[in-house]
């Protein structure tokens, strides 16, 4: 069997005390922004969302018109794209399927809103998937090797896939100055894309944790009244 289980990868936002490392979800997004949405949309994230990475209301919307989003020429009718507005969703770069299609090899880039839940093995799979790229192996059965279009990736359900290894070192420049190593750029925008599948799961745990606190005392309180009630009864 040449398919590998995915690498394990840390991030702040695991575990019973998660928190969100915004410095690498902005570095994540700014991947996904100048890699990734030239062929992927997240159809369920808003530009206003990212507020939540700590941008201010000005740099929401200077980013949002980097974006053009679909729109309808007011004296046409026809179909038309404009600046995009906070209130907008990332979107795809591509006018609907069969356009992506013809650009993928006949492969669709799926959308990434929900990715690291949609598959198994999760963050630690997306990450595996971006940096596993590499030759097929010298004896990998003809029948398995990638054919026109198609990239080996051990990670990668069927072994080959339709999208070309997105990353390359020094591929983006990070305004927080940390080097740009496929590694480093690939963990950041799995960590990026945890958040869009997930933008609650750190007020999530802590609200378990108030509402596990809360049970625990108020049991106790129950089996003190109890103890109370019955004082006198022997
Ligand atoms: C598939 C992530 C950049 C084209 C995928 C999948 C993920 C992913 C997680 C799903 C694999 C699966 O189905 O299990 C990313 C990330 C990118 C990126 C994080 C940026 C760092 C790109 C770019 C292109 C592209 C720039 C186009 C030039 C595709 C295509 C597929 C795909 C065509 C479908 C592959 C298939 O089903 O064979 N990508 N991608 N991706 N991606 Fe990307």
């Amino acid at each position: 069997d040449f398919h590998k289980e995915p690498k394990h990868l840390k991030l702040a936002s695991d575990g019973l005390k998660p928190h969100w490392d915004k410095q690498q979800l902005q570095r994540g997004m700014q991947v996904y922004k100048e890699v990734c949405s030239a062929c992927h949309s997240l159809h369920l994230v808003a530009f206003r969302d990212i507020g939540d990475l700590g941008y201010t209301e000005g740099q929401v919307k200077t980013f949002a018109k980097g974006f053009q989003v679909p729109s309808i020429n007011p004296d046409t009718g026809e179909p038309a794209t404009r600046d995009g507005l906070p209130s907008d969703y990332f979107p795809s770069p591509y006018a609907n399927e069969t356009a992506a299609r013809a650009a993928n090899n006949n492969a669709l880039p799926p959308d990434l809103s929900l990715i690291t839940k949609a598959r198994e093995g999760g963050k630690d799979y997306v990450y595996s998937l971006l940096t596993g790229f590499q030759n097929p192996p010298a004896n990998l059965p003809a029948e398995l090797k990638p054919g026109t279009g198609l990239h080996y990736n051990p990670y990668f359900a069927n072994l080959n896939l339709a999208m070309a290894p997105p990353l390359a070192d020094g591929q983006v420049t990070y305004a927080d100055g940390t080097k740009a190593s496929v590694d480093q750029m690939a963990k950041d925008v799995t960590a990026f894309l945890v958040w869009t599948a997930e933008p609650k799961l750190v007020k999530r745990v802590q609200v378990g944790w108030a509402v596990f606190i809360f049970l625990l005392i108020f049991s106790g309180l129950t089996y003190l009244s109890y103890r109370n009630i019955w004082a006198d009864k022997k």
